[in-house]
């Protein structure tokens, strides 16, 4: 069936207490519209389109970062969430499908609820969830198995109250219904907002069927403040690290290894403990990757070694068998197979031929204060410990550099550069040195 995702992102989030509109706002690594845009991919729906309204430059940005062929339409005002769900009315024109509305500030849904959902054969159909805590949710009041009408907290009798089936906000309708059931929405509640929720009731009056699906109330976990961000990111983590493990990732502890929502790492990979998988890494079958490391955008390959204590930042590819050790930092630089870097050393915009050794405390020196410039080490190279190399350079294939040079220019193939002061002997003269700071030193402690 043809379906239409309709994602509300207008509200401000006041609770957040922020200047980035709360739907931006990260959930492992991702913003937590993009989780919800996810989720809803399962449809493959023929349109996605966003209601923005706070914020709505830096929603649509971020959009077109993931879907570029979302579209983000605008509500001026916040006059509630059927008004909201309005504004996608023209990005809708002549779509016969089936429409589902979600909120940008409910990422968990499944999939797979998102797919029980459209296959609702009811006129109407949304998605409640037996709440542990009901709190401030809307409650569905049911009659049998129609849903005769959503009531607000707000505007709840005591005895409404206690209704513990609640909403979760989706909802599921051809899209002409959708639009044709919103105009007839008012705003005589005790909000005075235009209320999604009011579809239920107005649809039962005209005779047609109304559906609840059922979720689990993790599902439908909204974000409204800051400790909920965390609470959700949490939730997320817990959830992300038990699939791992069950897809065949050694994490030896658990709790202390932060994924984002696009982490992938294949199946008998070791992460030792206190890793941070920021977005964009990959990490093959195989590999292993040691405590206290920080991975953003990057790709390890099979039996690579990662850390204790490396940093790889966006754009960094390692190949099979590359061992990356500690206090390491690479960016924007590819590492051929079986080349090492193993102690204390930052290699940027760069490449390592394969089986090349980067002795420690080399650092390429690829900004010069304006620009950045490349460094390219060509294979079975040998860095010298704490070499220098100011890019732009090339160093040659089986080169080697000694330890401590600044090396400014290229090196050819099977070269040998040093680049450092020679070394001066003086016989004698430290003996005498020592001799003369001693004296100095009793002087000032008798004239003192
Ligand atoms: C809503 C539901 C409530 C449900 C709860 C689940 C309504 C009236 N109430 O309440 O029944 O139990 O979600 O979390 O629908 N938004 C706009 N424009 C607006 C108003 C809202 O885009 O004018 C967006 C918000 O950014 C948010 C979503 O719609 O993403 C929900 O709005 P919110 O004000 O949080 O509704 P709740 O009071 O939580
Ligand atoms: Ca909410």
């Amino acid at each position: 069936m043809k379906t239409a995702l309709i994602i509300l992102a207008a509200g401000k989030g006041t609770r957040m207490n922020s200047d980035l509109p709360k739907v931006l706002h990260p959930i492992a690594g991702a913003p937590m519209l993009h989780h919800a845009m996810r989720a809803g991919d399962i449809l493959d729906p023929e349109h996605t389109v966003i209601v923005a309204g706070y914020g709505a430059e830096a929603v649509t940005t971020s959009v077109a970062s993931i879907d570029p062929g979302a579209q983000v339409v605008l509500q001026e005002e916040q006059l509630g969430t059927a008004h909201a769900a309005a504004q996608a009315r023209d990005a809708l024109a002549g779509f016969d499908g089936r429409a589902i509305v979600l909120f940008g500030d409910t990422p968990f849904v499944r999939p797979e609820t998102l797919q029980e959902l459209t296959a609702s054969p009811a006129d109407v159909t949304v998605l409640g969830f037996e709440a542990a805590d009901p709190a401030r949710y809307g409650r569905l009041v049911m009659n049998g198995t129609q849903l005769e009408r959503i009531v607000e907290f707000k505007d709840a009798t005591p005895s409404e109250r206690e209704i513990t089936l609640c909403n979760s906000g989706v909802l599921a309708a051809p899209a002409p219904l959708l639009f044709d059931l919103i105009d007839a929405v008012g705003n005589n509640n005790a909000q005075n907002e235009y209320y999604l929720t009011e579809l239920p009731r107005l649809a039962r009056a005209r005779g047609l069927s109304v559906a609840v699906t059922r979720c689990n109330e993790a599902e439908t976990l909204g974000i409204n403040s800051r400790a909920e961000l965390a609470a959700a990111d949490a939730q997320f983590q817990t959830r992300a690290r038990a699939q791992l493990m069950d897809d065949g990732v050694t994490l030896v502890a658990p709790d202390t290894v932060y994924l984002s929502l696009d982490t992938i790492i294949g199946r008998d990979a070791l992460i030792e403990p206190n890793v941070v998988f920021g977005p964009g890494v990959t990490v093959e079958s195989g590999a292993t990757v040691r405590a206290f490391s920080h991975l953003e955008g990057c790709h390890v390959s099979r039996g690579a070694t990662v850390g204790p204590y490396a940093r790889l930042r966006p754009g960094t590819e390692l190949a099979e068998d590359v061992r990356i050790g500690n206090f390491v930092e690479i960016k924007q630089a590819t590492i051929a197979a079986g080349a090492k870097v193993n102690h204390l050393s930052y290699v940027g915009d760069a490449t390592v031929g394969p089986a090349s050794n980067i002795g420690a405390g080399t650092i390429t020196c690829n900004y010069d204060g304006v620009m950045k410039h490349r460094t390219e080490i060509g294979a079975r190279a040998f860095i010298g410990s704490n070499t220098m190399l100011v890019a732009p350079l090339t160093v040659g294939d089986d080169a080697m550099t000694g330890s401590g040079s600044v090396i400014t220019s290229d090196v050819e193939d099977g070269a040998l550069a040093i680049a450092r002061a020679p070394q001066v002997e003086k016989p004698g003269m430290a003996r005498k040195l020592f001799e003369m700071l001693k004296a100095k030193k009793a002087r000032q402690s008798r004239g003192s």
